[in-house]
């Protein structure tokens, strides 16, 4: 077989039938810890006008200066398909005249977002991100709610144990234009030594020289100024606060002097969660208080904070601890028939079966019995219900036990209770599931 005419574009992939078993538990996970913890579902559009993402990622910002997917309508307008959802909940916020709701505004998303970066293991241009944004309260146990929340969603989806979560405070806005004076001072006369990136960033955004990864920018960041030395005393004692929660809530850290964060919006505390393994090399989630953002895009002064995971590297780590989610999507019940009159019985009966919660498949377009009891089997059945012309007259099926290869004959009446009875809590749950 050569190979198919058509293939997904380069660092997209389809989100085949087993990797929606763990995309469909991780939503699940996320779903119920933001809703236990005050938080309301928000989408936004997949695109939006570029000037969104400029003027909050930041203009000389990764994402902003490299990532975007970029086009254009007809009468030039200028889209990016959305690299982030912070940036759209607030603009959808400030839209919807969110600011009048009671504060906080907890809101969460689960969505795709695209950056055009080159693929590569746990790198994609179009990836899943879920997240969560509070809006409108700045207190340290704020912070530590939204960080205890990150946390708990990873040790319920069995990863916390392959992660650290590393912390760092950037200081207030002030703080943040004193140190970039400092810093400039720094790598002046040092330019040789830079990346181009740096080299281009220096003077615009030099806190991003910080988080470079090529070597000669590590060390020279290593030596330079310490952000916790050019701090107010203010922003010191809330990152204070900040640790002293998290050791209430046993949310073990690690604190990251050199952690700044690729994004210009934030302020204060930033964290993230890096896969012990990799490092700061695909951290699985990141966040940050960003008490300037809504100001900047036309909002009231108001503080906020969020974070957001990814979805595939999330995977990634389940995938490799082994960890097997739940597979709802196993047929319980196969059905089989032979005849006329079985076929229209069978008919009526996968139905009622799937009514009642229970997972059934029916092969009522193949005649021969030898051919779906093979089905059956590929599909890896618990059950088969076996139908055929004496069974219909005499009132009666088949119950097949797929796993143990033993079956015996019952009465048809009553077989939906006994399918329940049998299959029972498991049935039961996807019933109470899709009632919630
Ligand atoms: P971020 O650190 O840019 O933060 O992205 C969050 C997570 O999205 C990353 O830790 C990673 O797991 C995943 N991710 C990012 N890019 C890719 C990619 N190309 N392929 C696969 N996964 C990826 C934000 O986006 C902020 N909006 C987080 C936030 C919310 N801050 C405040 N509120």
């Amino acid at each position: 077989m050569g190979a198919p005419l058509y293939q997904s574009p380069k660092g997209v992939h389809d989100i085949l039938p087993d990797d929606h078993l763990y995309f469909s538990f991780i939503k699940k996970v996320v779903r119920h810890y933001c809703r236990r913890s005050g938080h309301r579902r928000i989408s936004t559009p997949i695109f939006e006008n570029v000037d969104v993402f400029v003027r909050s990622v930041g203009e000389t910002s990764d994402i902003v200066e490299k990532e975007m997917f970029l086009f254009e309508s007809k009468s030039g307008k200028k889209f990016a398909l959305k690299p982030e959802g912070t940036a759209g909940v607030i603009r959808a916020y400030l839209e919807h005249g969110m600011q009048q709701m009671p504060k906080p505004v907890s809101l969460y998303y689960i969505e795709p977002h695209f950056r055009y970066n080159r693929p590569q293991k746990g790198r994609y241009r179009q990836f899943h991100q879920f997240g969560f944004e509070v809006i409108g309260e700045k207190d340290a146990t704020i912070d530590a709610q939204v960080i205890y929340l990150a946390h708990k969603i990873n040790v319920d989806l069995g990863i916390a144990d392959r992660l650290t979560l590393q912390l760092n405070t950037i200081g207030s806005m002030e703080d943040r234009i004193k140190y970039k004076e400092i810093l400039v001072d720094y790598y002046i006369g040092k330019e040789r030594s830079l990346c181009e990136d740096c080299k281009k960033r220096m003077h615009a955004n030099p806190m991003r020289l910080l988080d470079c990864k090529e070597e000669d920018c590590r060390i020279l960041a290593s030596m330079a100024p310490k952000l916790e030395d050019n701090i107010s005393a203010e922003s010191k004692e809330y990152f204070e606060l900040l640790k002293e929660y998290l050791k209430e809530l046993n949310v073990p850290y690690e604190l990251n002097p050199m952690l700044v964060r690729g994004l210009d919006y934030y302020t204060h505390t930033v964290f993230e969660f890096w896969s012990k393994k990799e490092g700061s090399q695909n951290a699985i989630g990141g966040g940050g208080r960003y008490d300037g953002l809504i100001e900047q895009m036309g909002g009231q002064p108001t503080p906020a904070i969020g974070y957001a995971a990814g979805i595939e590297r999330i995977m990634e780590h389940m995938k490799e601890s082994g960890i097997r989610p739940p597979n709802k999507d196993r047929v319980e019940v196969f059905v089989a028939q032979l005849g006329h009159i079985a076929k229209k019985k069978a008919l009526g009966l996968i139905n009622e079966l799937r009514e009642c919660g229970i997972n059934t498949i029916g092969a009522i377009g193949k005649d021969s019995m030898r051919g779906q009891m093979e089905l059956a089997n590929k599909m890896d059945a618990k059950y088969s219900l076996i139908l055929g012309q004496i069974e219909v007259q005499e009132g009666t099926i088949i119950l097949r036990n797929m796993e143990k290869g033993s079956q015996e004959v019952v009465p048809y009446e009553g077989i939906i209770e006994k399918m329940t009875e049998i299959l029972g809590s498991n049935s039961l749950k996807n019933k109470k599931l899709w009632e919630e």
